[in-house]
């Protein structure tokens, strides 16, 4: 598989850019993330965090920590780990989430980080994950329209039903998938392709052609106030460690 920790200690200020340039694009996906979490879950974990923007959509009397797997990312506030060793006490947690991680992380990598989630996670603790639904339209974007127009590529792997007894090997109970559209929201077409170009490093594309890649194959809408929907969608899973 691709050294993706490479690849993404060398594109995160881009990434971070697109998030800090339109946080609420992405709305819809962190609740949808969240709309599993349980009412009573109070220790979070954000692992592989990004710049740790799911903080901003949790309730006050939540306590968060992030974690990421790349040095791009990793800094004072958000701790450097790995899908093997994540620097937290064991039993730390009432959740960890995980949202678009782990798609670069090879199957033995993700079978130690769900070993990892369980040290972390008291009993009765949830994971919960967001990830790229296999043949779905957001797949079929990034592996093929982003990695013909990425330099770097983009392989993925992705998630679909079978991810369920993986989840069960690995100690998980009660695992259960849901996919949930929503869309990414920009205030106009310029501003949808700034994101998507820094997001996903887009760096052998003219803003036409990225223009044109995302009405080819995600078919976005403009609405009645000329703002931008860019239809998305993601597979969920929760599971309890008991
Ligand atoms: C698409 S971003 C998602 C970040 C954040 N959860 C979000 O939703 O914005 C993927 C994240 O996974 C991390 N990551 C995934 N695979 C990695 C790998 N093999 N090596 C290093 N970092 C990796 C990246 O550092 C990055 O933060």
């Amino acid at each position: 598989m691709t050294d993706y920790s490479e690849i993404f200690a060398q594109r995160a200020h881009q990434y971070h850019a697109a998030m800090q340039r339109d946080p609420r694009a992405r709305d819809g996906e962190f609740l949808a993330l969240l709309e599993d979490l349980s009412a009573t879950a109070v220790d979070l974990l954000d692992v592989p965090s990004g710049g740790g923007y799911l903080n901003a959509y949790l309730q006050a009397d939540c306590r968060l920590e992030s974690c990421d797997f790349s040095i791009g990312f990793a800094g004072s506030r958000i701790p450097l780990g790995s899908p093997e060793a994540l620097p937290f006490a064991d039993a730390a947690f009432d959740a960890v989430l995980s949202l678009t991680g782990l798609h670069h992380v090879s199957l033995e990598r993700q079978n130690a980080f769900f070993a990892e989630c369980r040290r972390l996670l008291r009993s009765g603790g949830q994971l919960l994950i967001g990830e790229v639904l296999t043949g779905s339209k957001v797949g079929a974007f990034l592996n093929d329209f982003v990695h013909r127009h990425n330099s770097q590529g983009h392989v993925g792997v992705f998630f679909d039903d079978a991810f369920l007894p993986r989840l069960q090997a690995a100690g998980f109970e009660a695992p259960r998938m849901t996919v949930r559209h929503y869309p990414w929201r920009f205030a106009d077409e310029t501003a949808m392709v700034f994101y998507c170009r820094n997001m996903f490093g887009i760096d052998r594309a003219t803003d036409t052609e990225i223009l044109a890649g995302l009405r080819d194959y995600l078919d976005f809408r403009t609405t009645a106030d000329g703002r931008i929907e860019l239809p998305w969608q993601l597979v969920f899973y929760q599971a309890v460690k008991r």
